[in-house]
């Protein structure tokens, strides 16, 4: 055997030991879980024989006598890049079945590298986390190593797109990663994220509590708020990955991958008349609206489980990203409330720094009231969604198709707030509150004496609609582009998102603004 082939077979048998991660009996008891490994996450998210992995050799520097002759391959996690839909993006995979994806030194310094090249190349980062945290025998190393992971998350938010796909367990500080990153999505089982687990807790404070209480994917996505989409399985949340990339630059300085058709054209569409109910007072189910605006009805919700009376998401319209804000007056008669605020306001900034358009559908009543969202800090979260509105300078275009009244009108994006078009439905109602609320204060004296109050209320109620809520009155102020026929909404959306595609808005310098947190 000559030298060479000595050496290229050496180099081989590396490689199978790397590949097989932490041997056949972890990998089978994986399989029998349903759980993918490290590498078949990354197989499976790239196009074929597209990956480049770097740091395969990398070995542990455990400093505990027990490690000494222990082999973690690859330290326990697969980095590398390669192509999703033609486009290079990085990634970083969690091998569970190596000291259970634990995080040390070296572990660490493969994922920063990744993400460090993730700037340099201005390419997305996926982040597959499958982890039993910190590794217990490296100390204050994996710590360090977690200070400077969560340093890079900080350094590349709003410079390229991060997503963490959560598909096993996600446990203490370790679950400030993926919440730094831009999206979260999380496997229905398998999958779990808590910075106190039932053990520390039942310790700590006498409550017995179920792991699904405090870390599964269902409890994230609807209550906590910190998963943005929940998968049934590894593909689906595979699936979820691309179709989210499908939408994002690959990084800030970059225009999202708008596909503009070649004929737009003013065109009508009369299924949105058909939505919007006759009685102003009748609740409409905005997902309907979303439906016929966006290109082949394609809507990508985000954070669908979570704060349902607001809903965010992205979709094409005539081939153009836009993200998309809608009150949805079926949940909560669609107000604005704590949670939905920081929903709305999170994705906002998320499209600004991505400079994908926004389109605002606008049908809201008001802020929550009640005393739990006063002492909650409504004020405070509520300012976070005029702030981002405000601070965004990518196209902003409004339109108001039923109630938008007092504060939450200004927070749904009005033309003071920067929108550079707003326009009204017929059935618009603009005002500094509802009709009901405003009789009732302007006209309490002579509604008290009169002897048939309810047509009384009702008869001022129809007068005040008319002469303050018309969205006339407002376009009459110029504080709206045009009032316009519902089913050209999508044409006339699709005709200023292409004219506002050049649009260039330029700020004061400054460090940053200071957003309500
Ligand atoms: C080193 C670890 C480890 C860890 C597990 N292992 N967690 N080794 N450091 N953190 C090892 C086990 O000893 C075992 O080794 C192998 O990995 C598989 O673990 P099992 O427990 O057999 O697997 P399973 O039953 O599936 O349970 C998985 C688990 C559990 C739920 C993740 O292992 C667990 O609770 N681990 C500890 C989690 C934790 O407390 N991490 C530290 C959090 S503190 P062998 O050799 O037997 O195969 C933290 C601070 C970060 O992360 C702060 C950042 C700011």
């Amino acid at each position: 055997m000559t030298l060479n082939a000595k050496l290229l077979e050496d180099m081989k048998a590396r490689r199978e030991k790397i590949m097989a991660g932490g041997g056949e009996a972890k990998l089978v008891a994986r399989q029998k879980k349903g759980l993918w490994t490290a590498r078949e996450r990354l197989d499976s998210l790239f196009q074929e024989a597209t990956f480049q992995e770097s740091g395969a050799h990398a070995r542990h520097s455990c400093r505990f006598f027990d490690m000494d002759n222990k082999d973690l391959p690859g330290d326990a996690v697969v980095v590398g890049t390669g192509y999703v839909d033609g486009r290079l993006v990085a990634a970083i995979s969690q091998d569970f079945t190596v000291a259970a994806g634990s995080l040390g030194k070296i572990h660490a310094r493969k994922i920063v590298s990744a993400m460090q090249s993730a700037v340099k190349l201005g390419v997305p980062l996926v982040a597959f986390k499958d982890s039993g945290g910190a590794r217990i025998q490296e100390g204050v190393d994996a710590l360090s190593g977690y200070g400077e992971v969560f340093f890079h998350n900080v350094l590349l938010s709003g410079v390229v797109p991060q997503i963490a796909v959560i598909c096993g367990p996600c446990a203490g500080g370790a679950a400030y990663s993926p919440a730094l990153m831009d999206f979260i999505i999380m496997t229905k089982s398998n999958a779990f994220m808590f910075i106190t687990g039932p053990e520390v807790i039942k310790a700590v404070t006498g409550k017995a509590v179920t792991m699904d209480e405090v870390g599964s994917a269902e409890m994230h996505s609807s209550v906590s708020g910190n998963v943005h989409f929940v998968a049934e399985d590894e593909n689906h949340a595979i699936d979820l990955v691309r179709r989210l990339l499908s939408y994002l630059p690959s990084n800030n300085s970059e225009d999202p991958p708008h596909r503009p058709s070649n004929d737009i054209t003013l065109v009508e569409d009369e299924r949105i008349n058909e939505i919007i109910p006759d009685d102003s007072s009748k609740p409409m189910d905005v997902r309907g609206i979303i439906g016929c605006l966006v290109d082949d009805g394609d809507f990508l919700e985000v954070h669908a489980n979570f704060a349902g009376n607001i809903i965010v998401g992205f979709a094409r319209i005539e081939g153009m990203v836009v993200g998309i804000i809608a009150n949805q007056p079926t949940v909560r008669a669609g107000t604005l409330d704590i949670d939905s605020s920081d929903k709305g306001a999170r994705f906002i900034r998320t499209c600004n720094a991505f400079n994908i358009p926004l389109v605002t559908l606008v049908d809201v009543p008001g802020f929550m009231p009640g005393i739990e969202q006063e002492r909650g800090g409504i004020i405070r979260h509520g300012a976070k969604m005029l702030f981002a509105y405000a601070s965004a300078t990518v196209p902003k275009i409004t339109v108001i198709m039923r109630k938008a009244y007092g504060g939450s009108y200004l927070a749904m994006c009005s033309q003071e707030m920067g929108a550079d078009v707003v326009y009204a439905w017929p059935t618009a109602e603009i005002a500094v509150m509802g009709a009901e609320g405003a009789i009732n204060i302007l006209y309490n004296k002579e509604l008290k004496a009169a002897e048939n109050r309810k047509e009384k209320a009702a008869e001022l109620a129809a007068a005040y609609r008319a002469e303050f809520a018309s969205p006339y009155v407002s376009a009459g102020n110029g504080y709206i582009t045009d009032v316009i026929d519902p089913a050209t909404t999508r044409s006339t959306v699709a005709l200023s998102l292409r004219k506002l595609l050049s649009k260039r808005e330029v700020r004061p310098p400054k460090k940053h603004g200071n957003i309500p947190l």
